[in-house]
């Protein structure tokens, strides 16, 4: 027997000479698709219930292939690899329920394609990794709620242009990454109701000839919808380009949250210090602790971003239906979500492991961070804003050409610049009172803040599931 002959094809028969061995190598798809297994056996599953539901099969016939199912279910847990010669994860099933039951596990690929298979099989696995990203995520975030509540009220500065702006509530800053990680929950959250319609019954392309029940399908699988339409369903992966989407997004955020805390942890800030178990050494430089999770952490976020435009680039040039280009989509698909899961907790880690240095952040905060408060106290007394933004701007340059702060310069400076200056303007050079003033929702005023934290608990609590129907029975007895 050849080795053609012994490999487990779907698809053999119409050729009289074996694929070529470049072929093979370019189009086996199993060290990607493995993982899909768990999935491929519980559609394959409610397939045999179907195919039983539309009278193609016997029920003996149909329990024989579930339970098979199972078995071989049982056997890729324990382990089991697959063989050199299997093209994909649907051969390799297929094969191994032949070992189990043998010919009648031929029967169970009746109405159905690898097509509508394969769809099916990467929105079941999109949706069960959907939750475990947004729990990395809320993780993340919890560990922003803790440190926020650690520096809630020591100050520092915010910057724009990375220039000095404003000063801040450290709490405030630390929170700003974590509502574009409750974004990115809320577009995965999107993704899996996405990915919740089933192709499966879609055959190759015009729909499945055997009257199977697609409700039926749907309900079993949990899926919330049917696809409207064969052709679309079987080359549709909208979803996986969301979730690439989602996960570039989440990829931007992550990197834009390690990038501030490499700069604030370098010598020239000092705000942080890092943890040691998240740090690396030089083999060079004895001195170094270089905070490389962060470092990864930002170079994923190009990883995750080329995944999206590779997938996106392939939709690009296609024609309708299904077309084998689509195989790479989990290549894509599987790399960026696997990258996140490893991020997600080397982030966490290292944030949970940080130590501010309130007296840095504090000795940060110049005079001249003040200079649009100041221009607030003129408009308080009568002051046009433009005309005050430009009495203060002469103040900073008397300022800078004394070298001096703000707090520095005489009272006689401050009413060359305006005569509205009283002595009472020292006190508009505190930062808390800078900070103090903004008390609007959103701001970095103490309440605002208070206020801030404790939404931001809220929206990280795991919903309760209103229990329904049966469940609610059965709480009551
Ligand atoms: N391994 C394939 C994929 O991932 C399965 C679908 C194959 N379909 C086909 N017509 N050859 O896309």
């Amino acid at each position: 027997m050849s080795a053609e002959q012994r490999s487990h094809k779907l698809w053999g028969g119409r050729f009289s000479v074996p694929t070529a061995a470049a072929l093979d190598a370019l189009n086996r798809s199993i060290g990607i698709d493995y993982r899909l297994w768990p999935h491929d056996i519980r559609l394959s599953q409610a397939w045999a219930m179907a195919l039983w539901g539309a009278g193609v099969l016997t029920l003996e016939e149909s329990t024989s292939i579930e339970t098979g199912l199972a078995r071989v279910g049982d056997k890729l847990h324990g382990g089991a690899q697959p063989e050199p010669s299997d093209e994909d994860v649907h051969t390799m099933i297929d094969r191994m329920l032949h070992v189990e039951i043998g010919n009648v596990a031929s029967k169970l690929h009746t109405g159905r394609s690898r097509n509508d298979q394969v769809a099916t099989a990467t929105r079941l696995w999109t949706i069960e990794i959907a939750g475990e990203v947004d729990k990395c995520i809320r993780v993340l975030q919890q560990v922003m709620i803790d440190q926020a509540r650690a520096i809630e009220h020591d100050l520092m500065p915010a910057y724009t242009h990375l220039q000095r702006a404003q000063p801040v509530a450290g709490a405030h800053w630390m929170l700003s990454h974590f509502w574009p990680l409750e974004r990115d929950r809320a577009r995965i959250a999107s993704v899996a109701r996405s990915a919740a319609v089933l192709p499966l019954g879609s055959g190759a392309i015009a729909g499945s000839a055997y009257p199977i029940s697609r409700v039926l399908l749907q309900g079993s699988l949990g899926f919330t919808s049917l696809s409207s339409n064969s052709i679309d369903a079987v080359g549709d992966r909208d979803f996986v380009a969301e979730m690439l989407f989602a996960v570039a997004m989440l990829g931007a955020h992550l990197s834009r949250l390690s990038e501030d805390l490499i700069l604030y942890g370098s010598s020239e800030f000092g705000f942080v210090k890092f943890g040691e178990a998240f740090t690396t050494g030089s083999s060079m430089m004895p001195q170094k602790r270089n905070p490389d999770a962060l470092e990864l952490a930002r170079g994923s976020g190009a990883r995750t971003l080329g995944d999206l435009t590779s997938l996106l680039a392939t939709l690009k040039g296609l024609p309708s239906g299904y077309n084998k280009d689509l195989q790479d989509d989990k290549r894509a698909l599987f790399g960026a979500v696997d990258l996140m899961l490893l991020v997600l907790p080397a982030v966490a880690g290292t944030l949970a492991e940080i130590t501010f240095d309130r007296a840095r952040m504090k000795a940060a905060l110049s005079s001249t961070m003040m200079a649009t408060d100041l221009a607030d106290y003129l408009v308080g007394k009568g002051s046009s804003f433009r005309d005050a933004h430009e009495a203060v701007g002469s103040l900073i340059r008397e300022g800078e050409r004394r070298g001096c702060e703000l707090t520095e310069l005489p009272l006689a400076s401050f009413r060359d610049a305006s005569t509205l200056f009283g002595e009472d303007v020292l006190e508009w050079l505190d930062p808390t009172r800078s900070v103090a003033r903004r008390e609007v929702p959103g701001g970095t005023g103490p309440d605002a803040v208070q206020a801030q934290i404790e939404e931001a608990i809220s929206a990280i609590r795991p919903v309760r599931e209103t229990p329904r129907g049966n469940q609610l029975a059965f709480q009551m007895v």
